[in-house]
């Protein structure tokens, strides 16, 4: 085989990993899961999570991707040979390509309602609209499958573009061009918010806290958006690790990834609540805030339209940098399994991405609710689809962090992790007991059949200590 491919700078790694980090999930989620659950006292719950789930396994989930050089499900068979684990620990490059091939689908839709906004607003066609006017733009769009298609089609063709051209001429060449572009426009959107917006009024609201607002409810939630944000447990990272310089530290980078991630989340969500608040509206306006109440707020504001018109193609941007990460791992395993020309496997992942794609266009429109579709799984098939990655995204986590604390051998994750040996045992032991229960805990707390707390409490520590003691059953014998 030829020499492994890696990013032609140390750098890369971090600006790659950024790029899929911030996208929807931080313009787009983030704020209106903010504005759901009280503002400062979600924010606190969320950082927290970053910082003893989220870098923890994101270190981990790099490691495997350099430790293994190849793509997700490749290396997780080269990991359980080469470390003499058991082969079962092959799931979880199944299960991250499954859930990158399903989140692409639905993200690539909601990508595209931006496209579409940022035609509304540069054509001038919102300036000066009433909210009921601008309230049911949004309501049109999703009316018609037409538009929706439109839009999915021309974002995957554009992910799958930068991907087609390769990891140095695609991928590597757009981001760095793209990420300053974004970080530019992000700039220029929270310097708007705050000299037209109420910039006052969002900082409190992002940063003060009161301590009953602190329910675990929203604790629940704020875990499961730190998974999203962070772009764990799908591939997106170990793909992208499999390219990572030797050089570079994982726990520098991983903090510096997660540090970005939030930073920029806390500007967006600057941005977006000065504006909302400086039109005089509510916060808590669920995942309609980006798409109704910001557009009220940008057509009520003086320049608001243009600066709404940058705002959208910030938005579109920031979801590419993303979805290429989404497109790569399982491009990467069309090729290295198949032999397959990059173009060809990148133009399977997106062609199986667009059609399954259809099922978020429809169900917005004709299988939306009281339609036959709607009724047989009693949500509707987008729903559906959501609700398998956030089965996914927590399970693949939790995998990776038992996976690397425990079956990993011990030497070679030191030699790979290049650092003192108080960090690494702060780091094994977060991955080794604190992520994952947390995780399972969880991932038990969101299945519908179970109530309360005390159940998801006692299981997860159940499922921990079962691992911790059947370890010998997961881990070959020579390995330790
Ligand atoms: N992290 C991305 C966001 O915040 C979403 C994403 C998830 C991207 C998983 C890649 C992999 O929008």
């Amino acid at each position: 085989m030829s020499s492994p491919k890696i990013w032609t700078h140390k750098g890369t790694f971090l600006l790659a990993a950024v790029g899929s980090a911030v996208g929807l999930g931080n313009l787009w989620r983030f704020p209106y899961l903010t504005g759901e659950n009280g503002g400062g006292a979600f924010i606190l719950i969320y950082a927290l999570t970053i910082a003893v789930v989220g870098i923890p396994i994101l270190i981990a989930e790099s490691l495997l991707g350099r430790a293994s050089r190849k793509s997700p499900i490749m290396g997780m068979k080269y990991l359980t040979k080469s470390h003499g684990t058991s082969s079962n620990w092959q799931i979880i490059g199944w299960m991250g390509a499954a859930a990158a091939f399903i989140i692409l689908s639905f993200y690539s839709v909601i990508a595209g309602w931006a496209i579409h906004y940022t035609g509304l607003m540069f054509s001038g066609s919102l300036s000066g609209a009433s909210s009921e006017t601008i309230g049911a733009a949004f309501g049109d769009l999703l009316a018609s499958p037409g538009l929706l298609l439109l839009y999915h089609t021309l974002f995957i063709l554009a992910s799958g573009a930068i991907v087609g051209m390769g990891i140095h001429k695609g991928i590597e060449s757009g981001l760095r061009f793209m990420m300053p572009a974004l970080f530019f426009i992000l700039l220029i959107v929270l310097a708007y918010g705050i000299i037209a917006g109420d910039a006052v009024a969002a900082m409190k609201f992002l940063f003060t806290f009161n301590l009953s607002d602190l329910s675990l409810e929203g604790w629940l939630q704020a875990m499961g958006q730190s998974f999203f944000t962070l772009s764990l447990g799908m591939g997106a990272i170990m793909a992208y690790g499999a390219y990572m310089s030797s050089e570079a530290s994982l726990t520098r980078t991983a903090i510096s990834i997660a540090v970005v991630d939030t930073v920029i989340a806390l500007l967006a969500g600057i941005a977006i609540f000065a504006l909302v608040f400086g039109s005089g509206m509510e916060a808590g306006q669920g995942p309609g805030l980006m798409f109704v109440t910001l557009p009220i707020a940008f057509a009520d504001l003086p320049g608001g339209i243009l600066l709404g018109g940058i705002f959208f193609i910030l938005v579109i941007g920031a979801a590419l940098t993303s979805a290429i990460s989404l497109v790569e791992p399982v491009a990467a395993f069309l090729v290295e399994k198949y032999g397959l020309s990059r173009p060809t496997a990148v133009g399977i992942m997106i062609a199986g991405c667009w059609l399954l794609g259809l099922v978020t266009v429809f169900s917005f429109n004709i299988w939306s609710e009281g339609t036959i579709t709607h009724t047989l799984f009693n949500r509707s098939p987008f729903d559906v689809l959501e609700f398998v990655t956030n089965i996914l995204m927590p399970l693949g986590g939790l995998l990776i962090a038992l996976f690397a604390g425990w079956a990993l051998s011990r030497d070679e994750v030191i030699r790979e992790m290049a650092t003192n040996d108080q960090w690494f045992k702060v780091w094994q032991f977060l991955v080794r007991f604190i992520a994952p229960t947390a995780v399972a805990f969880v991932f038990l707390r969101t299945i519908p059949q179970v109530e309360g707390y005390l159940i998801p409490a006692v299981g997860s520590v159940l499922i921990i200590g079962a691992f911790t003691a059947g370890r010998s059953f997961m881990v070959n014998n020579k390995a330790n």
